[in-house]
């Protein structure tokens, strides 16, 4: 059973999925989240700058809580540990990143949209999981259902989450956090509107409220 701690998740019960395109923009983009009230960061590692800027937004951003997504395999969770994530997020779910959460102690949220994916990752000794891709596997309404037979679970939906609907998820008691791309459209940090990124994180940080 991991004991890490998951607490961080109350403190902004909204977090983005963040893929760097350019490193230059990795520490102004999350200043400005962090000014709008999100601070934990889910730096994913779908571009090659993805541990780079997990080690400078750790280093340069105070009040960043920064976090490794998109982890699919035990390398790549180890390197994320050596950048300085401080929590991990997978679309899926194998024994060899549940072997990688147990011996760190890093909070993991590995993905599930099955009843017997959430079966294999609470037998792992999991709680709270990553519903990905929310919108195209029953949404709001399938996470609802999870609360019978998993009433001692809690998810964390991403994928078609937006600040329209993300309500609908932050308002089921068994939904710790919701995630998603809508706050950091790739046109505002290409023109480097960083107030914009603000002004929807202010946004995104008043949900579930
Ligand atoms: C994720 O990995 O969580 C998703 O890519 C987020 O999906 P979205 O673009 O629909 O927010």
């Amino acid at each position: 059973m991991s004991s890490a701690c998951y607490d961080f998740l109350d403190s902004a019960p909204v977090i983005p999925v963040i893929a760097i395109e350019n490193l230059a923009h990795a520490v102004p983009l999350a200043e400005a989240l962090v000014a709008g009230g999100i601070v934990n960061l889910e730096i994913t590692l779908r571009t090659e700058h993805g541990l780079d800027a997990i080690r400078l937004i750790n280093q340069q951003v105070a009040g960043a809580h920064v976090g490794v997504g998109t982890v699919c395999n035990a390398r790549e969770f180890d390197a994320a540990i050596d950048a300085g994530a401080q929590f991990v997020v997978s679309p899926g779910q194998s024994d060899a990143l549940f072997e990688r959460a147990l011996v760190t102690n890093i909070p993991f949220l590995p993905g599930a949209v099955t009843a017997t994916e959430v079966i294999a990752a609470k037998e792992a000794g999991f709680r709270i999981l990553k519903f990905f891709p929310a919108g195209t596997s029953g949404g709001a309404a399938a996470i609802k259902a999870f609360s019978g037979p998993f009433g001692d679970l809690q998810f964390v939906p991403t994928g078609g989450v937006n600040i329209h609907n993300a309500n609908d998820y932050l308002s089921l008691p068994n939904v710790r956090a919701v995630g998603g791309t809508w706050l950091t459209p790739s046109d505002a940090i290409n023109a480097e509107r960083w107030d914009d990124i603000t002004h929807i994180a202010r946004d995104a940080s008043q949900l579930g409220a």
